[in-house]
């Protein structure tokens, strides 16, 4: 019997064993090692596929680019290409990236805070869509650089909405205090340096985006509210309407799966595409059939395509609970650390038992490589003493259950699932402690598996080391 509680929607049970599109996630980690991502190419192409045609169904002239940050895996970048996605890159590696992975130029946003000359030049050249200018000193960079090249750039300018949105402070981005775009008070020089520079750049469009898993539509509808009045204002001093409206991404996904208390953040009522279906009508309203609409999703493509496979490899009974050591840590998933982010667990070999709680740990050399929130709870303990009234203290600062719910018997040599570890993951690996990183497999629709990322060898932990003479 499959506990539906435990079990999300995206994988199955077959025998006791955790499956991804009918493929049996236990075999596969004793064939393939430990730790290893298995993508779904099924779902990354519907959740892209859905994206788009609800994009189009509410404006009939959005173009959806994957935001490659949250995972430039060719294969990935393929898939998204194939279902009919632009790309957005944030770097001159990302741009190389998509198009090594054969998407045309005419289909690429380029976004980033510290763009070089260098990658300036680069997107300049390859005739990108448009490059998202993040100050009025990057507009005049871009400006020189066009100039010295015999080009004209085309560019949109980044605003910052003054809209919050998302999960948790590190990945809200449109807030005045945050560290991306222009605000509106940064217009006047930014139109000075356009037209200074009007034989070299072209402002051709405006670009916002207010963070990462904002579950909450308002936060939608107040930033395409404002981007519409702002498009109003800057079509009037340019002259002419702008070409296009890019609206940014930040589409949520569905972390928590079964008793969601606490974990609000990392929930989402609303299906990604649903909810881009009506900013885009939305948009539609206020800005018209004309304009185009651009829209950056991440996570919303890739977040829930994909799970990591980890063997038991210790256990130790300390406390009420025991506690159990992955073989994959932060250095594999950084932001269970960085952003103390949920990944539901999974015994994928003992689907359906009784379940019992555990603290669960990675295997570096450091107390943060938990799946807890270990500073939250110190910072609890040592406030407790003076606000011992205080009932609501402990959900503010404890970002993570303290124990998972996994089965009862999980022991050394089991498989412990974690779930939704498509975005931010792959490319965020890292060798810390000499640990390798991890190679990755897709489920092909055509029934194979196939790698996708090989796993580090131990040569790989020493190529880039140079030997002292
Ligand atoms: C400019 C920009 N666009 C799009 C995204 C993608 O966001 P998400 O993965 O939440 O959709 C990001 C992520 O931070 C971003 O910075």
């Amino acid at each position: 019997m499959i506990d539906s509680q435990l079990v999300s929607p995206r994988v199955g049970a077959a025998a006791g064993h955790l499956t991804l599109d009918g493929h049996d996630l236990v075999a596969l980690a004793r064939a393939h090692g430990t730790p290893l991502f298995v993508f779904s190419e099924a779902r990354l192409r519907g959740n892209a596929r859905r994206f788009r045609q609800a994009a189009e169904a509410g404006h009939p002239r959005a173009l959806v680019c994957y935001a490659s940050k949250a995972c430039s895996n060719l294969a990935v970048l393929a898939a998204v290409r194939d279902e009919g996605l632009g790309v957005e890159v944030n770097s001159g590696g990302e741009l190389y990236k998509a198009l090594a992975a054969g998407v045309v130029p005419d289909r690429i946003v380029f976004n980033g805070v510290a763009k070089t000359v260098a990658e300036i030049g680069e997107a300049i050249g390859r005739g990108i869509k448009a490059i998202n200018v993040d100050s009025p000193f990057e507009l005049r960079r871009i400006g020189e650089t066009a100039r010295a090249m015999g080009r004209r750039a085309e560019v949109a300018l980044r605003l910052v909405p003054g809209v919050e949105g998302g999960a948790t402070p590190g990945i809200r981005t449109g807030g005045s205090d945050s560290k991306f775009g222009m605000m509106p008070e940064d217009l006047p020089e930014a139109r000075a340096i356009a037209a200074e520079f009007a034989d070299a750049v072209e402002v051709i469009g405006l670009h916002c985006h207010i963070g990462s898993q904002v579950a909450d539509a308002g936060a939608f509808r107040d930033g395409t509210r404002f981007m519409a009045r702002q498009a109003r204002e800057i079509g009037a001093w340019l002259g002419r309407p702008l070409r296009h409206v890019n609206l940014g991404g930040g589409y949520p996904v569905r972390y928590v799966h079964g008793d969601a208390a606490g974990l609000g953040a990392f929930d989402a009522a609303e299906d990604a595409a649903a909810m881009v279906g009506r900013v885009a009508a939305e948009a539609a309203q206020e800005l018209g059939p004309d304009v185009e609409l651009l829209f950056e999703p991440g996570r919303a493509i890739v977040g829930d395509a994909a799970v990591l496979l980890t063997t038991v490899e210790n256990i130790k009974h300390r406390g009420a609970q025991p506690w159990l050591f992955l073989d994959a840590g932060y250095h594999t998933l950084i932001d269970s650390a960085a952003v103390r982010w949920y990944f539901h667990m999974v015994t994928a070999n003992r689907v359906g038992q009784a379940e019992a709680p555990f603290r669960v740990v990675g295997p570096l050399c450091d107390s943060a490589d938990c799946f807890f929130d270990v500073e939250g709870e110190h910072l609890y303990d040592a406030l407790r003493q003076s606000r011992p009234d205080d009932d609501g203290l402990e959900a503010a600062v404890v970002r993570l259950p303290r124990h998972r719910g996994l089965a009862a018997a999980t022991a050394p040599g089991d498989i412990v699932a974690l779930l939704d570890v498509g975005a931010y993951a792959l490319e965020q690996m890292f060798p810390y402690c000499g640990r390798r990183r991890a190679g990755a497999v897709m489920l092909r629709r055509a029934g194979d598996v196939a790698w996708i990322r090989r796993p580090d060898t131990v040569e790989d932990l020493v190529r880039d080391d140079v030997p002292a003479a």
